[in-house]
């Protein structure tokens, strides 16, 4: 297990990049599946989440070159895929389930492990089922995996009891090669969405409407790879925004877009940050320990849960107390134990945290619970007397590309643990 250790006290200064999003690239990687021949991905963020979809892709059949340095990943698609993606992968990523629409409707089968629970609570797939039954697939579980099949999809409407993002995405990438119109009604809107429709327009895919709550797709006979750039990461740039307002600092955030972080950045300047846009992201200043401020999440545009643990953060050195609402995953105020052991004053009931801020946190060793509570927890450091210690830090390489590094750069004492 790996461990980042991070020495409170520094105030963030000077800037950092960001890559592509992991929400959307590994999405982009299912979606080559639906062409033959070579796509190649720019703005690929180095996270182990890439990895892990690599290898699926290379058991589906591909080849999966990446060059670190470019940022770059070129997938070639054979002319006959496999089409099982096994426990093994799916298990260390519940993304995976975003290659069950691209190989129905390229194969017309899939057999895709059922990726169990996730520490942030339990995830359904059954939108995604009903989703695909509409269009025509039989869906079954069957021995852990969910197998389905389909000679050929047909047009359907679809109308989603939640806008959910992975559901949105397979639906949307099974009706590009489908007969007919598919409608999906009450689709998520995330800028990822408009990527991965982006993408697929440029493969030669008809879809009109998304990052707005109805999708159309009109099925075509075959799509052709492309060259394509991965929307800037909003949770990482935002992640930096936030850690600049808790250590009172003053952080530019390169190749990121201001106008996919709305609401954040608006909470931000209510707890007292400056915010300026720049020429290719946002620079975030502050010259006050920070307001309490409330946070209720939501699908976008409301305020992503993938920020939650990093606001709790921010609460909880903040001046006065705020109440954090958690709307999308039940289990995520599990790293609030781990906060705790930082001398954090957070209380849940349900849905809801009350923070009451504390000038300063204290340093202790913590675990990291998955990705976001792992930043939480880390941003939660840098505002902490002594050293913290957050373990299982190989949660934070799964989002966050030279996290570490990155830490660095901007001033904090902080370095990897092996
Ligand atoms: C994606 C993101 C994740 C983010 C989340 C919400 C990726 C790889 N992950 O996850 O970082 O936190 O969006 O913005 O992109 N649900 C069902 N049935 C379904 C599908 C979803 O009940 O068929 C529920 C889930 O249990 C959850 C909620 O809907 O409570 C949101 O899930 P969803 O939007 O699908 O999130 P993911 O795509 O899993």
């Amino acid at each position: 297990m790996a461990a980042i250790r991070v020495s409170g006290g520094a105030r963030l200064a000077g800037s950092v990049r960001v890559t592509g999003a992991k929400n959307s690239v590994l999405k982009l990687m299912a979606a080559a599946l639906l062409a033959r021949g070579c796509t190649v991905l720019h703005e690929v963020p180095d996270i182990h989440d890439v990895e892990i979809m690599a290898e699926l892709l290379r058991r589906l059949g591909c080849s999966v070159e990446r060059d670190l340095a470019a940022r770059t990943l070129a997938i070639t698609v054979p002319e006959h895929l496999e089409h099982r993606a096994d426990y093994d992968l799916v298990r260390r990523m519940r993304a995976s389930i975003c290659v069950l629409g691209p190989l129905v409707t390229r194969v017309g089968a899939a057999d895709v492990a059922l990726p169990g629970g996730d520490a942030i609570g339990s995830r359904g797939l059954d939108m995604h089922i009903d989703g695909l039954t509409r269009m025509g697939a039989t869906v079954a579980s069957e021995h852990g995996y969910l197998v389905a099949q389909a000679p050929r999809l047909h047009g359907a409407h679809v109308d989603l009891d939640f806008p959910s993002v992975g559901a949105t995405e397979n639906i949307l990438m099974a009706a590009v090669l489908a007969d007919g119109t598919t409608t999906i009604e009450n689709a998520a809107r995330e800028p990822e969405i408009v990527d991965l429709a982006e993408m697929l327009r440029a493969m030669g895919a008809q879809v009109d409407g998304a990052g707005t709550p109805t999708i159309t797709v009109v099925g075509v006979e075959g799509l052709q790879p492309v060259e394509h750039t991965t929307v800037p990461d909003r949770i990482v740039a935002g992640t930096w925004a936030i850690a600049a307002a808790m250590t009172q600092g003053d952080v530019t955030v390169h190749n990121a877009r201001p106008e996919h972080l709305e609401l954040a950045l608006d909470r931000l300047s209510l707890a007292g940050a400056a915010i300026d846009a720049t020429a290719d992201g946002l620079r975030v200043r502050m010259d006050r320990r920070p307001r309490a401020i409330d946070i209720v999440t939501l699908p976008y545009p409301g305020i992503a849960t993938d920020f939650q643990p990093q606001f709790i953060a921010l609460n909880a050195v903040a001046d006065g107390a705020a109440m954090v609402t958690e709307n999308l995953f039940e289990a995520r105020f599990r790293f609030v134990q781990e906060l705790a052991r930082l001398g954090a004053d957070v209380r849940t009931d349900g849905h809801h945290a009350l923070v009451r801020g504390r000038a300063r946190l204290s340093g202790a060793p913590v675990e990291a619970t998955d990705i976001r509570a792992g930043a939480g927890l880390v941003l939660a450091g840098l505002c902490a007397d002594g050293v913290t210690t957050v373990h299982g830090a190989e949660h934070i390489d799964r989002g966050y590309a030279g996290f570490v590094e990155d830490l660095q750069a901007l001033g904090a004492d902080a370095e990897r643990l092996a």
